[in-house]
């Protein structure tokens, strides 16, 4: 049994708290937020459990063996760092932090102390990601042409982030997730509106070394809320949809055929088009399945595959995406 202390309880911190609450092996002993209105939501959810407003209160509370962190991205840094200084476990939200410089000073402290980060990548737990995994890894799609990822809808505003920095996570580490192969280099271009200089479009592309290339559009201006993911290769084509209520994913035998067999000027292109087929997905809450997992990785002090250097990954990739845009569009190599 881990006594676990959550920090900050806005939009998402509710869900994490609910998910790891009535784990076997997990016990919530702690929750803060240095809004008190928040703090009378949690008591509200969770009576009789103590609160707090002061992080490092609950960071410092002898009991408590893992924190998890559920506050604005530019605070993830000083807490994270404060937890494993303490001797914390830590489970904490996308994206790991602000910077790469950051995400190794991190990686470096949880080595040294023999602790575990988990990074909230929480779609790698959802049934369509981990179908996708399955099919790319068996190499069902053959060799890959393009991923693109629209990303879009009338979005919460972060306050202390671009979109990039909110959203671009997801794709990253569900790219970084499925596809085999590493990017050599990412551009993105972007706009922001309202004058806060903090982006709120962004088309952000990531480069292979193969050509086969990743587009990832993220919005937070459009009328309407679109999660979906194509993915296509030389055998088959795969659509995610994940806001469909039932056939989430679906698979097309379709493809090209190209053959060149009378010289470059005479290239004979067919359309393959077969059937569709929608397989069968789990839909456990992802969020459950994380928070379990981060407590058989800690009984078992193993290494979680969302672990700070798939975090790192990721930031390393916002990065890039961040400069790139601010560089109007200039291809910055990873
Ligand atoms: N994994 C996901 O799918 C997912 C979804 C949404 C948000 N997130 C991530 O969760 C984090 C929080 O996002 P949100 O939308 O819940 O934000 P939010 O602003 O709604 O909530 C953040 C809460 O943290 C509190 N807080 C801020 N700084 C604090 C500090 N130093 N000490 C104590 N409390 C503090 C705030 O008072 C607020 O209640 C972000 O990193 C975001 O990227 C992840």
């Amino acid at each position: 049994m881990i006594d676990i202390g959550i920090i900050g309880f806005g939009y998402w911190g509710p869900n994490v708290a609910r998910n790891f609450n009535g784990l076997p092996g997990a016990n919530i002993t702690c929750i803060c937020d240095r809004d008190a209105k928040r703090l009378k939501m949690a008591t509200a959810a969770f009576p009789g459990l103590k609160t707090c407003s002061d992080p490092m209160e609950l960071i410092g509370d002898d009991g408590i063996g893992a924190v998890a962190i559920v506050t604005p991205v530019s605070t993830h840094f000083d807490l994270a760092k404060a937890a494993l200084e303490r001797g914390k476990h830590v489970f904490v939200e996308k994206p790991l932090t602000s910077s790469v410089r950051q995400a190794e000073d991190l990686i470096d402290l949880a080595r040294r102390n023999g602790l575990i980060i988990m990074v909230d990548h929480t779609f790698l737990f959802t049934g369509a990601v981990q179908k996708i995994k399955e099919l790319l890894d068996a190499g069902e799609l053959g060799d890959l042409f393009f991923y693109d990822s629209v990303r879009v809808n009338l979005g919460l505003y972060q306050h202390d982030v671009n979109v990039i920095w909110d959203l671009a996570p997801h794709d990253f580490s569900i790219m970084s997730h499925v596809v085999p192969k590493e990017p050599v280099a990412v551009t993105a271009l972007g706009t922001e509106h309202f004058g806060r200089g903090k982006e709120d479009v962004a088309f952000i592309a990531a480069h292979f070394d193969n050509g086969f290339i990743a587009h990832f559009h993220c919005n937070w201006l459009s009328p309407v809320k679109v999660r979906r993911t194509l993915i296509s290769g030389n055998r088959k084509m795969l659509v995610w949809d994940d806001l469909a209520s039932d056939e989430k994913i679906k698979i097309y035998d379709r493809g090209v055929d190209v053959r060149n067999d009378r010289g470059i000027h005479e290239l004979l292109v067919s359309y393959r088009s077969g059937d569709m087929h929608a397989p069968r997905i789990s839909n456990v809450e992802a969020l459950r399945t994380e928070a379990s997992y981060f407590l058989d990785c800690i009984e078992k002090n193993q290494t979680p595959f969302n672990d700070g250097e798939a975090g790192l990954k990721v930031v390393r990739m916002l990065e890039a995406a961040d400069r790139s845009l601010k560089l109007d569009g200039k291809k910055i190599r990873l």
